[in-house]
């Protein structure tokens, strides 16, 4: 059961339970179920390599969304890539965190120091930091005064201050996106999570024009493909379809909060795009749910937490309650 502690690993969770009720209900990501509408591509884009206005195309609208200058970005195919790609531009083995956070660092870099607290994540010497903007699980979203004067202190030793905004798109305005070109500084942003488009594998780092351009040499030529920039475009100035998703999302939140609190599960953090709960026995009431055909998330290093994501339909959400009720 352990190797189902992930989420988003479906296939494995039919195989563990095979008697759930179909379909599954998989609450187990973050990424919004609500996807952007991707529309018609340029037919050409399937068959020519993407050029240099395509790249341009995404990039600009990515930087006038975020409001930073288009030197400062780099289009990835997501943002598990981008790390990846920094790694080896910097040769960052060691980067350290503050728990709990995504697990995801982990599977990137050789080593990573979980530390308690800022000062401790200092103190450990890793050549590079990396925190969640807002964090995944918790949804703790950091102070830009705070991440401005640590990215200029780690600078100043060579090291860098790396900002995962994966879950930022929901509210842009607790961003940092705009701080890249900051030395030392690195923000990464997903397309999978707020579009609900985690398939089409688009990201892009932010940061000081030299680091981007080392970060771009990792990723070779044509990392991302033409629709994906062409969708990427649409999608990042579309500024009506992300204001009225904004107030879906934190809508449908709140509808699964009290859904949860009524089941007895303690708010103990999240994003519009996930909630976490606090209970006694959450491995149990995972089991519960699992045998009930809902997949939700779970933790390895905790007996206590469960992050359910949005459910998708009215359906989703009434098979969600009554399972809770159930457990209950
Ligand atoms: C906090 C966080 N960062 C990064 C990622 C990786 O996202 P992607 O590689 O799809 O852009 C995830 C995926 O779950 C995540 O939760």
């Amino acid at each position: 059961m352990d190797d189902l502690v992930h989420g988003g690993a479906l296939g494995a969770m039919a195989r563990a339970f095979p008697d759930a009720p179909l379909p599954w209900v998989d609450l187990s990501t973050g990424i919004n179920p609500w996807p952007y509408h991707v529309g018609a591509i340029t037919p050409g884009a399937w068959q020519k390599l993407p050029d240099s206005e395509a790249v341009m195309g995404c990039v600009d609208a990515l930087s006038s969304l975020v409001g930073c200058a288009p030197s400062t970005v780099v289009m990835t195919p997501g943002s598990t890539a981008a790390m990846v790609a920094i790694r080896h531009a910097f040769n960052i083995d060691h980067i350290a965190t503050i728990t709990p956070t995504y697990g995801g660092y982990g599977e990137v870099f050789a080593n990573v120091s979980a530390a308690m607290d800022l000062d401790a994540a200092i103190a450990t010497n890793a050549k590079a930091i990396i925190l969640g903007n807002p964090n995944n699980p918790d949804g703790v979203w950091q102070n830009l005064t705070t991440v401005q004067a640590l990215a200029a202190r780690l600078a100043a030793t060579g090291r860098w201050l790396i900002i995962d905004e994966a879950f930022g798109d929901i509210a842009p305005h607790k961003c940092v996106a705009a701080l890249a070109g900051v030395p030392g500084l690195l923000v990464l942003r997903s397309f999978g999570k707020f579009y609900g488009l985690a398939g089409l594998r688009l990201g892009a780092v932010l940061g000081a024009a030299d680091a981007i351009g080392a970060i771009k040499s990792q990723l070779g030529a044509w990392p991302v493909s033409g629709p994906a920039l062409e969708i990427g475009a649409r999608a990042y100035a579309d500024t009506v379809w992300q204001k009225q998703m904004m107030m879906c999302l934190h809508t449908e939140a709140a509808k699964l909060d009290n859904l949860l609190t009524e089941a007895g599960l303690e708010r103990a953090g999240g994003t519009a795009l996930f909630r976490l709960v606090r209970t006694h026995d959450a491995h149990a009431i995972w089991s519960k749910l699992a045998q009930a055909g809902i997949y939700v998330r779970r933790f390895g290093w905790s007996e206590q937490l469960l992050r359910f994501g949005l459910p998708p339909d009215i359906i989703a959400f009434e098979r969600l309650a009554s399972a809770l009720q159930a457990q209950g």
